[in-house]
């Protein structure tokens, strides 16, 4: 008779979570701007992966964002600029397969909605089909208004980036706070067309505080801060730089909150000790 065991993973979070099911109600956009309202902030981490999302959901953040950071977290690029589509897409569909409760927020990446609002759309509408994404986020302010238009007129739900945005980094001159001085304006405008256009929220990145905190009083939609202050009304983080997975120098707007890489380090020295010594696998790990 041959003996039952446990499969290498676990699967679909539906699968393996089933107690309490019926009380887990999914976040929606208009749950963000309720919390906005209430004055309640909410949490966003990126997430590419099953069992970051599973942890994370479990954990109540609210947004679980599939980035374009992938690009230089996952797929060991030194920028978010090379990630294609057909890359992220199987890491969109393993995080919504993943979680319950939060809402799973899909980055376009670069080169796949700058062209125009038809491109946009047709990128969108990929991530919402065969990753099951409930919303996209683009990067950009005014000039990406008839995209951001075209997506929510067409179903799509769309997450703005404006300040500091990643893929135009060579634009940009390299990772800069903008909006520093009459620069403020700018950013200011940014938000209302995005607001106007129909985003249901916008990421800010390195912002100054005060220029922050002031945008988000002028929208009534919810603002998602990194390095933009606490005066947004929720945050964000890249979960390899919160969690200490990543090593090295850190931006000053990280706060590092484990150090997951001196786990898995001495986990994996550990376990490399045991197999040479041979100690692993002992009795109770033999069939
Ligand atoms: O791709 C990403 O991780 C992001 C966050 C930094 C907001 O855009």
């Amino acid at each position: 008779m041959s003996e039952e065991t446990a499969p290498y993973g676990t699967g679909p979070a539906k699968a393996q979570q089933t107690e309490g099911a019926a009380a887990i109600k999914r976040i929606r956009t208009h749950h963000l701007r309720e919390m906005k309202q209430r004055g309640e902030r909410f949490a966003m981490l990126t997430a590419y992966e099953q069992y970051a999302a599973q942890t994370f959901d479990e954990a109540g953040i609210e947004v679980l964002l599939v980035g374009d950071s992938a690009s230089n977290n996952v797929f060991g690029n030194e920028t978010s600029l090379p990630v294609t589509v057909d890359e992220l897409i199987p890491l969109a569909r393993a995080v919504t397969r993943s979680v319950r409760r939060a809402l799973v927020v899909a980055d376009l990446p670069f080169g796949s909605y700058q062209a125009s609002p038809e491109q946009a759309y047709l990128t969108a509408v990929r991530f919402m089909k065969e990753a099951n994404a409930h919303a996209v986020k683009l990067e950009g302010g005014v000039e990406m208004a008839p995209q951001v238009r075209k997506l929510t007129e067409g179903g799509i739900p769309v997450m703005a980036h404006i300040g500091f945005t990643p893929q135009s980094e060579h634009n940009l001159g390299g990772y800069r706070v903008q909006g520093r001085g009459d620069a403020a304006k700018r950013v200011i405008e940014e938000a209302r067309a995005m607001e106007e256009a129909g985003a249901f929220s916008i990421v800010m990145e390195m912002v100054p505080g005060d220029v922050a905190a002031d945008v988000t009083a002028s929208v009534s939609i919810p603002t998602i801060g990194i390095g933009a202050g606490a005066g947004c009304d929720g945050q964000v983080l890249v979960w390899q730089d919160a969690f200490g997975l990543r090593t090295g120098r850190m931006p000053r707007f990280v706060r590092q909150y484990a150090d997951l890489h001196g786990v898995l380090l001495d986990a994996a020295r550990a376990y490399a000790a045991d197999v040479r010594a041979g100690t692993f696998p002992a009795e109770e790990h033999t069939f």
